[in-house]
């Protein structure tokens, strides 16, 4: 039931608190800064083995694997490569016993994705995956999986599907690195302990609803949006412009920022307004050197940053403010404003939030 809210949608962005503390329930060891992921069957033997994992997915739980590239690499240091489903059993790919390919999927039962667990199967993968629906044939056919904690995702576009695999990644990350042995004592309890700030970050962001309904009420009627961002906020841009193209209609596209100069910064102009994703996180100052290019171009910036910063304000037309966070959990709180802001967008537009026209929630057909 959608209780005090008009779509199942911002219901569900506003279950992310309690979905982040499920997520962190029974896994999270915070006396001895220890993560558990029983259903993973992750031995230490297995761990030390792992040569390359390759996330695969599709749709915002692919944008998920590309933060979760950054995680694994940063924290554990085995290379990763993220692979959109559909196409990843169509290349050939290079996979062996020391392949982990480790599957996101909300529903379980994407058939794309699927299939790229049978063809990981097939070429003798480790198959791992990281699922909401319960018993669901992406969960059964694993070798190990991690559960998302959220409860039952209603609304086409994925929310708490999102930033829920966002801290799985984090604690598989820090689970790896802790068997390999890359991982200092101190390092690893400065990481778990990182976790218990999440739920309350989040919900901090979700307080600042109202200053976001202004902006999406300015926007309603623009017909583009540029979204950009770095590094670990890169794919964070990806999953802004599709939430907006999802449930908005309104054409988004998404860029690595620095790629601008190498062709979309020509598409910059009063008639573009652009997006910027600039928490203080270790790409920062090349984020603020984007957004001052793209402001003498003309277009409206808006800016999501940190709560505190003096720059941003004075470039940005709006500012969605993120509390301090820890960079490499920063996504979990970035997302938040964008999520926000699609909905508030097509909610004021009158359009049907929660069943967008020609999606579905599950896409069981190739
Ligand atoms: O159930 P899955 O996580 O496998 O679904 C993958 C995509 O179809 C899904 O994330 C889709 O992109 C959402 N509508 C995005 O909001």
């Amino acid at each position: 039931e959608k209780g005090e809210y008009r779509h199942f949608m911002q219901k569900e962005i506003h279950e992310q608190v309690r979905s982040l503390t499920d997520t962190l329930a029974g896994r999270v060891d915070f006396d001895e800064g220890q993560i558990r992921l029983p259903q993973l069957n992750l031995t230490p033997d297995l761990a030390r083995r792992i040569q390359k994992i390759i996330i695969t997915a599709c749709g915002t739980a692919a944008h998920a694997g590309m933060v979760g590239k950054v995680l694994i690499e940063r924290i554990a240091r085995i290379p990763v490569e993220v692979d959109i489903a559909s196409e990843f059993r169509y290349r050939d790919p290079i996979v062996d016993q020391n392949t982990v390919v480790l599957a996101i999927s909300q529903s379980g039962e994407t058939a794309d994705t699927l299939a790229a667990m049978d063809e990981g199967r097939k070429r003798g993968a480790v198959l791992w995956s990281i699922v909401n629906a319960i018993g669901s044939q992406a969960m059964r056919i694993a070798d190990g999986y991690i559960s998302m904690q959220t409860g039952p995702e209603i609304g086409v576009a994925s929310t708490k599907a999102f930033t829920a695999p966002l801290v799985d990644l984090y604690m598989l990350a820090v689970l790896l690195a802790d068997l390999r042995g890359v991982l200092d004592s101190t390092r690893r309890k400065q990481l778990v302990s990182d976790l218990r700030l999440i739920p309350d970050l989040v919900g901090r962001c979700l307080d600042r609803e109202n200053e976001i309904i202004p902006v999406a009420r300015e926007m309603k009627y623009i017909r583009n949006m540029l979204y950009l961002g770095r590094g670990i906020n890169m794919p964070i841009a990806y999953e802004g412009a599709l939430k907006l193209k999802e449930i908005s209609y309104i054409h988004a596209e998404a860029y690595p920022a620095g790629e601008m100069k190498h062709g979309p910064i020509a598409l910059v102009d009063r008639d573009m307004p652009v997006l910027a994703i600039a928490p203080q996180d270790p790409w920062y100052e090349k984020m603020i050197s984007q957004i001052e290019q793209a402001k003498t171009r003309g277009g409206s910036v808006i800016v999501v940053a940190t709560e505190g910063d003096t720059r941003v304000p004075e470039l940005a037309d709006h500012v969605f403010w993120v509390p301090p966070t820890p960079w490499l959990l920063s996504p979990v709180v970035t997302v938040i404003p964008l999520q926000l802001f699609a909905y508030h967008i097509a909610s004021l537009r009158g359009l049907d939030v929660d069943q967008p026209r020609n999606l579905a929630k599950s896409v069981t057909v190739e």
